[in-house]
């Protein structure tokens, strides 16, 4: 953990899920964390309890969709901090819909893209002289193992993780020889309110927030170009040589499990 001892890390979508539970533990490995998300009195919550635990946090409430609002955040946390050592983009929403319902829907491409690429991009472009200027850091993306495997019903979310990817990549080639470390998580599912808003998902088995939040304690502590399961990596390899199978392939099953789940539901 000492890794992570005296790290300023500026946290975003820290009022929840994954983000939250990850902010108590760093902050208990005795980094000091500065949380973002919209709703202050969530964000006060996971502040007051790692205090009460010892630890140092700062809240910056900020809707990262509004360009002047992160802005100002990133402005106050610049203001407020000498360094920043770690950014960690894991503010998002997730929208789960066929293609053929969204027809009349681009505000769901919209949104997904403002949060989860946009607000994000918005965010590192505002931390990262800040990071040169001391001679580095690192800057971790949160995406998701469906970038890797190919699975049906997300289109808006995947293409906009998909996008934060290719911009880790960019940021990793462009800045690495001047010490900056770009970290990119593929997270299977996880249990949290996120998850939660599909009620088939019920049943499914996921991975915890506590589980969750250890990968990215390892990711700032090891600074990796990517964490991900074995089945990411494997997909991500399929994709790469085959991805006309890469992606056939998973349908089915996708569907099978789809409807697994539903029955399960419906006998509840
Ligand atoms: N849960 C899963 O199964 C899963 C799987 C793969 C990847 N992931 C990824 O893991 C990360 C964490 O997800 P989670 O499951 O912990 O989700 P969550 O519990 O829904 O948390 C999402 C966080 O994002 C913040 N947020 C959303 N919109 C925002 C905005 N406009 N401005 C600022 N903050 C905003 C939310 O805070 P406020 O509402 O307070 O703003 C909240 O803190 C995400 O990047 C997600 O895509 C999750």
């Amino acid at each position: 953990m000492s890794r992570l001892r005296g790290k300023t890390i500026v946290l975003t979508g820290a009022s929840s899920g994954i983000g939250a539970v990850a902010a108590q533990k760093m902050a208990a490995a005795g980094a000091r964390l500065c949380l973002v998300a919209r709703d202050v009195e969530q964000l006060q919550a996971v502040q007051q309890e790692i205090r009460r635990a010892g630890g140092q946090a700062w809240v910056y409430p900020a809707d990262l969709t509004i360009e002047e609002q992160a802005a100002a955040c990133a402005q106050a946390i610049l203001d407020e901090h000498p360094r920043v050592d770690v950014l960690i983009n894991n503010a998002a929403r997730s929208i789960r819909r066929p293609i053929t319902e969204a027809l009349d829907r681009l505000h769901d491409y919209q949104r997904t893209i403002q949060i989860n690429f946009i607000g994000a991009v918005s965010l590192t472009l505002k931390l990262l002289p800040r990071m040169l200027e001391q001679g580095g850091g690192q800057v971790v993306n949160i995406s998701t193992l469906s970038t890797q495997v190919p699975i049906p019903l997300f289109s808006a979310y995947l293409a906009s993780k998909s996008a934060l990817e290719s911009f880790s990549r960019s940021l990793q080639a462009e800045l690495g020889h001047q010490g900056l470390d770009v970290t990119v998580v593929h997270f299977p599912m996880v249990r949290t309110p996120m998850s939660g808003r599909t009620d088939i998902y019920k049943h499914m088995r996921m991975m915890d927030t506590e589980g969750a939040a250890n990968w990215l304690v390892r990711a700032v502590k090891k600074r990796p170009a990517r964490i991900a399961s074995p089945l990411g990596k494997v997909g991500s390899v399929l994709l790469a040589a085959a991805p006309g199978m890469a992606t056939r392939l998973p349908q089915p099953l996708f569907r099978l499990m789809d409807w697994r789940l539903k029955k399960k539901f419906e006998r509840d």
